[in-house]
This record gives C-alpha cells, structure tokens and sequence, in this order.
C-alpha cells in the first residue's frame, strides 16, 4: 500500500477489502475506470463527492472485456499522469485501486480454449476463471452485436469490485449508455446493495463526448465521429 499526498493506492484486493471494512462507518463511492483519464472522469469522480464521504478511484484494463482481436495490449495508459490529474479534483481521492491480483486464483492451469466460441483476453490468459455475469437481454443489442465478450467481462468485473470495494454507490457516465443500463439492471435482478448514479457526457470543445481512446482519432476520423453528436 503506497501513500500518496492525495489518497493512498492500493494495488491487492485483499488489503483492499480489508481498508473498506475498516471504512464501513463512513460512505462509500466507487467510480470504476480503465485509466487513461480525462476530464469526464474527473467530473465523474467530483460529482462521487456528492454522493458519499469517501471517494474510491479503481483504474483497471480489464482483459474479461477484451477479445483477442481488440485493443488490450494497446490500450492507452499512463498511470503517474492519471495521478496528477486526480490531484486535481476538489476534495481529491480515498484510494486509488490498482488491483494486479483481480483474477488472480493462485495456481491454475491455462484453460483449453481451443473450439470455443467467443473467448476473451483473460481466458486466453489461462486465469482460470470462468463464473460469468450477463445481462441476458441488454446485452445482446447495439456494441453486444460486434463485441460478444464485452458486456459480459464488463458485468463481471464491476461485480466484482463490488464485492471487493463494497461502495454504497458506484458512478457510471452515460457516454457509454448501455453499459449504464447494463450495471443498473445487473445491480438490481443480484440485489447488489449498491446506488448506480448515472452522470451527463462530458465533451471537448467541438462537442466530441470525452473517451480515452479519442487520442487515436485522426482529424478526419474525429471529424465523422462529431456527426454523432450532431444526429443527436
Ligand atoms: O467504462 C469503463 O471504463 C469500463 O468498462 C469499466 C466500467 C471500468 C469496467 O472495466
């Protein structure tokens, strides 16, 4: 457990659970992220404030969420950068969860993927997991339809933070809206004794809503992703 001017990071999930035991007079918001922050998880994470009296960052690529043929291994990080943003934010953090032990079973054998349809990363990995969260409907449509693992490794994983966190309420922006519905529902047919609040889209200048991945775009690119907005 490192100590920070602003918060202290946490990297294990069981000193995690045990920091939030010993928290439990106080209330709790978790504000689940991948890193890579900008400016809508930083209004995010201001507006968990509102909310709770202590405020935990997680900051985790997930690889449930992740096919083999997508992003994991590029996807944008930078963790010293993220720490400063969140210096920043008024009122600053409790704890910045870095978990490096999330999937972590002890000893394992690497799963034979081979003939199954619809693996992720973290199966690939050879973890050992393999207890799954779905939302059976909600997550079939829209990105479900060309990112079959998607929601599921997302449910999972920020079920299991739950688990582990045990927040009295957890911030979700609307940028990704199914996803939202997704958490809210998953909270709510599993009695998750957890508050989702939903929070507006951030976006930049040009009305482009705020994502960690927008640092790919080329100009031309970013200008047809402005067309959303605009049909909106
Ligand atoms: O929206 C994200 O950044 C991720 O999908 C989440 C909710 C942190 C789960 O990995």
């Amino acid at each position: 457990m490192a100590r920070r001017s602003q918060g202290i990071i946490i990297t294990d999930k069981y000193q995690m659970r045990t920091w939030a035991r010993s928290m439990r007079h106080n209330s709790i918001a978790l504000v689940p992220t991948m890193g890579f922050l900008h400016d809508g998880h930083l209004s995010l994470i201001q507006e968990a404030h509102n909310h709770a009296q202590l405020v935990v960052v997680s900051i985790y690529v997930n690889p449930s969420q992740f096919a083999p043929s997508e992003d994991l291994s590029t996807y944008p990080s930078d963790f010293d950068a993220d720490i400063r943003k969140l210096m920043t934010v008024p009122g600053g953090v409790d704890v910045i969860f870095h978990p490096h032990n999330l999937y972590d079973y002890g000893v394992e054998s690497a799963m034979d993927c081979a003939g199954m349809a619809n693996v992720s990363c973290l199966e690939e990995s050879g973890s050992g997991h393999e207890t799954w969260v779905r939302v059976e409907r909600l997550e079939k449509g829209m990105c479900g339809r060309s990112r079959p693992v998607f929601f599921r490794g997302v449910a999972t994983v920020v079920a299991k933070l739950f688990n582990i966190v045990d927040p009295d309420v957890a911030l979700f922006g609307k940028k990704d809206y199914q996803q939202w519905r997704i958490i809210d529902r998953m909270v709510r047919d599993l009695d998750f004794p957890v508050k989702i609040v939903g929070f507006e889209i951030v976006r930049d200048a040009d009305g482009l809503a705020m994502s960690s991945r927008n640092v790919r775009l080329s100009p031309i690119e970013r200008q047809k992703a402005l067309s959303i907005n605009r049909s909106l």
